[in-house]
């Protein structure tokens, strides 16, 4: 199976808001079919997540790399955040060789659509509360190095 092509900034796509997902498109074998192939992509690339726009659809679909499995949000919407926030470094495979310290909700409930269209209503805190939050971010064209308080550049020379 191919792995998908990543964009990579500055492609405007990244900086698109991108569209909710119909309950016929939720449920159509083309979508299934497009979260497997995100979801190899990621693990593949060792990526913690990765939004559809990075693969060059303006949908909102995002897929998470957890500890116990791979899932997938489908129309994700955060409903409640903790007031602190903590500072932790992000990079995204979209921004190569570029890292940054970030400040986000400590904790957060999102509710999303799984892959059946079943509502979820998820809790997540620390790492895993930050990784929703930057995925998130994508849906609305907002990437990691716009609300970086410090960045890094990692460059690599020729061998
Ligand atoms: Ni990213």
């Amino acid at each position: 199976m191919p792995q998908l092509k990543i964009l990579k900034q500055p492609n405007p796509i990244l900086r698109k808001k991108s569209k909710d997902l119909s309950h016929k498109e939720i449920i159509s074998p083309e979508l299934g079919k497009l979260i497997l192939d995100m979801i190899k992509t990621m693990i593949k690339t060792d990526g913690v997540g990765l939004a559809a726009p990075q693969i060059g659809g303006n949908i909102r679909l995002v897929v998470i790399n957890a500890k116990d499995g791979a899932f997938c949000l489908l129309n994700p919407k955060i409903t409640k955040k903790s007031l602190l926030k903590e500072l932790g470094q992000e990079g995204c495979l979209s921004i190569p060789g570029i890292f940054g310290q970030v400040k986000r909700h400590k904790k957060i409930t999102v509710e999303y659509l799984d892959q059946n269209g079943k509502k979820i209503k998820l809790i997540a805190q620390g790492m895993m509360a930050r990784v929703i939050q930057h995925e998130l971010d994508h849906l609305e064209g907002v990437l990691f190095i716009d609300k970086a308080t410090s960045v890094e550049k990692v460059k690599i020379g020729k061998e």
